[in-house]
């Protein structure tokens, strides 16, 4: 019998054209502190945030979410200031993952909001026009909160393809769920459609969602 048979599938193939999706802890120096303080001033921010509370009420059912009202917290909250610094630099990290010439020119945060999503709030699928890199960093994230799930972009053009089998690997699926984690970030092409699944648990979900933009 011969040791070598016909070689795998996958051996023959080669993967072109990936969407690439960073995630990584924030790294920042007193991360647990820091959440705590994104948390506070997102409560604050909340609380005095009467036009994004009659936003949410009818338009993000369950949750608070600064999206509409305040959606340049960079610029007017410092913790999230502070936080912008560390994401501004992971985002130029991912720019070299993804082989990007910046041609001079650099990542700028154009927008962060924050979205404070409590039990059976989400937010379904949808795409950040407008931007280059996008991204969702967690400020807390109770145990068994719901993450991200990204949609294969490709998925309008496959046509009469047959479906995938439901043990193919993550890099294969139409849809993949990303869990949220405190301390961690998610970065992806804004083009690249994505949507939140509703809180399943009680306790509150924190994140912010923000986007760079090339210039
Ligand atoms: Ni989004």
């Amino acid at each position: 019998m011969s040791s070598a048979g016909p070689a795998e599938p996958a051996d023959n193939t080669r993967a072109l054209f990936p969407t690439l999706i960073y995630d990584a802890a924030l790294g920042a120096r007193g991360v647990k502190a820091l959440n705590r303080e994104l948390v506070a001033e997102a409560e604050q921010i909340a609380a005095a945030d009467e036009a994004g509370q009659d936003w949410s009420e009818s338009r993000y059912p369950g949750g608070y979410t600064s999206y509409a009202t305040l959606d340049q917290l960079q610029r007017m909250a410092p913790t999230v200031q502070h936080l912008a610094r560390h994401l501004t630099r992971h985002a130029l990290h991912y720019a070299e993952a993804l082989h990007w010439d910046l041609q001079g020119r650099s990542l700028v945060m154009s927008d962060c909001w924050v979205s404070i999503m409590g039990q059976g709030c989400g937010h379904p699928g949808h795409l950040h026009p407008l931007a280059v890199v996008s991204g969702t960093y967690y400020a807390q994230a109770p145990k068994g909160t719901s993450g991200l799930r990204f949609e294969d972009p490709r998925l309008a053009s496959f046509m009469a393809a047959p479906p995938r089998a439901a043990d193919a690997p993550d890099a294969l699926r139409p849809h993949v769920l990303l869990p949220a984690r405190a301390g961690r970030l998610y970065l992806f092409e804004s083009w690249l459609r994505h949507e939140v699944p509703p809180n399943p648990v009680k306790e509150e979900r924190v994140s912010f969602s923000f986007n760079f933009v090339w210039e």
